[in-house]
């Protein structure tokens, strides 16, 4: 098996969770292919995790890798947020978590699922292949003026009305099924000038496609909460982003849970009778340097926040 993602702002990771004490609790949420959780299991031999992937054949490559660690990992197959919601008082709680957002090169690069127009395919695009509206479905069933707000809304295409206009019109003679077409279909819908810019023209569309048919803006408070409520008192949790509202959410979330109220500034007195839940560790986002975005360009836009919990919400009342 060749493993074909890098994992992303590695060191800086390992400094800002490395375990403190002996025999810690770690759970990589977002697992990919295991790049983050083979560092961290190799670096602190004493520490175990549960890696948990909403898709089964890449969680099938990081059993494969990680299977020398035997016991000290253990894994689940699902998304996140249910782990996290379906977690009882009995169990064991994180003094870490990783939360390393999107997919990984293995989507674009093996999964034959259509992330990529590289390489004409279906277009599928779901992380969990059991479940959901594939790509060609959101494509064939959305109104005009939807197709263009998802593709403007999630990845700030600026020509969304014209490639929307295109792709109902050319889906009146046919079902838009493949990479190929849907990239050659929205070449043809943009300007000119916009062919001629570096990133191919369908490359935010692709992005904003991806983003609904996975729901990942959606998830993310639903992953942020439920994560943050099983972390240890004590503990910290990592989130790595890769564009700019994913980045907006987390670091929203993280400021309010780091102030004692969020009540509006023209209210006179507190009524949100809020808590500070965590210290922001990181103040601003970490991002790679610049020989990790030569050696790895895929992580040119990944920032990292992290946060230490120093109140359990549910003990706070
Ligand atoms: C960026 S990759 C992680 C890469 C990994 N850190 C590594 O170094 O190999 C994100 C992975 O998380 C999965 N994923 C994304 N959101 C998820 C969620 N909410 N719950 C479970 N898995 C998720 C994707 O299927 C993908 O494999």
């Amino acid at each position: 098996m060749t493993i074909v993602h890098t994992p992303v702002l590695l060191e800086e990771t390992i400094h800002y969770l490395a375990p403190r004490t002996e025999g810690e609790f770690m759970i990589d949420a977002t697992l990919g292919e295991g790049g983050h959780s083979f560092a961290f299991l190799s670096r602190f031999p004493t520490l175990r995790m549960v890696g948990i992937d909403a898709d089964r054949d890449i969680q099938e490559r990081a059993r494969e890798r990680l299977g020398g660690f035997g016991e000290r990992i253990r894994f689940y197959q699902g998304w996140s947020q249910d782990y996290f919601a379906e977690s009882g008082d009995g169990d064991e709680r994180p003094d870490t978590i990783l939360i390393d957002l999107g997919v990984s090169m293995y989507h674009y690069e093996e999964s034959g699922r259509g992330f990529s127009f590289r390489k004409d395919e279906a277009l599928d695009m779901r992380i969990d292949t059991s479940r959901g509206d594939t790509a060609a479905d959101l494509i064939a069933r959305l109104p005009e003026k939807d197709l263009a707000d998802m593709i403007y809304n999630n990845a700030g295409e600026r020509y969304s009305r014209r490639i929307a206009h295109s792709i109902v019109e050319n889906r009146s003679r046919g079902a838009i099924t493949g990479t190929a077409a849907l990239a050659d279909m929205v070449s043809r819908a943009v300007p000119a000038e916009y062919r001629r810019l570096r990133a191919h023209p369908a490359t935010k569309t692709f992005q904003a496609l991806r983003i609904a048919v996975n729901g990942e803006l959606c998830r993310l408070l639903e992953l942020l909460e439920p994560a943050l409520r099983a972390l240890k008192a004590g503990g910290r949790m990592g989130v790595i982003s890769f564009h700019s509202l994913e980045d907006r959410g987390v670091k929203n979330f993280f400021r309010d849970k780091s102030r004692d109220c969020i009540c509006p500034p023209e209210m006179p007195i507190c009524r949100c009778e809020g808590r500070r839940v965590v210290n922001l560790v990181t103040r601003k986002a970490v991002a790679p340097g610049f020989d990790e975005v030569r050696n790895n360009p895929p992580s040119r836009s990944a920032k990292l926040r992290v946060v230490e919990k120093v109140l359990d919400e549910d003990i706070q009342a």
